[in-house]
């Protein structure tokens, strides 16, 4: 009896540790989407970008698109809101891109991850 019960119940732990963890994920994931879409628009980053829809600058999920598989994506990203560098935008003109107003480095990494999630 001893034998047998043990692996049947650590698989059945196995299994509820999974569920569990799936859905506090995403229940996260939920939070952090309305902090993260709060930042966009008290920025105004709203009239350059949004999450499907590339305007003057590329759609959120292009971007995440883009850093695939770069396992400096963070730090590039973190360099592209912090320094102001110059962009062009979709009709030819250039200017400095937006500086974030978010300046825990923390708060900006977790940010960024959101945009490399979408
Ligand atoms: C005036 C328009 C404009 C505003 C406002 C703007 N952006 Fe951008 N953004 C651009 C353009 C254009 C690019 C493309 C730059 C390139 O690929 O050279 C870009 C690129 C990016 C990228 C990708 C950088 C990369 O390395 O590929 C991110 C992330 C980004 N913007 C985030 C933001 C955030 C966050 C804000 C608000 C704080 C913001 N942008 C405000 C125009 C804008």
């Amino acid at each position: 009896m001893k034998a047998l019960s043990g692996p049947v119940l650590g698989r059945a732990a196995l299994f509820v540790l999974l569920i569990t963890g799936a859905s506090v994920e995403s229940a996260m994931a939920e939070l952090d989407a309305n902090a993260a879409l709060e930042v966009l628009k008290r920025n105004d980053c709203t009239k350059c970008h949004s999450v499907k829809k590339s305007k003057n600058g590329p759609s959120y999920q292009k971007v995440s698109e883009k850093y695939k598989g770069d396992g400096a994506a963070e730090d590039k990203i973190y360099k592209h809101l912090t320094t102001s560098p110059k962009v062009k935008l979709e009709d030819g003109t250039t200017e400095e891109h937006k500086k974030i107003d978010i300046t825990d480095p923390g708060q900006l990494k977790e940010f960024i991850r959101w945009i490399l999630s979408l």
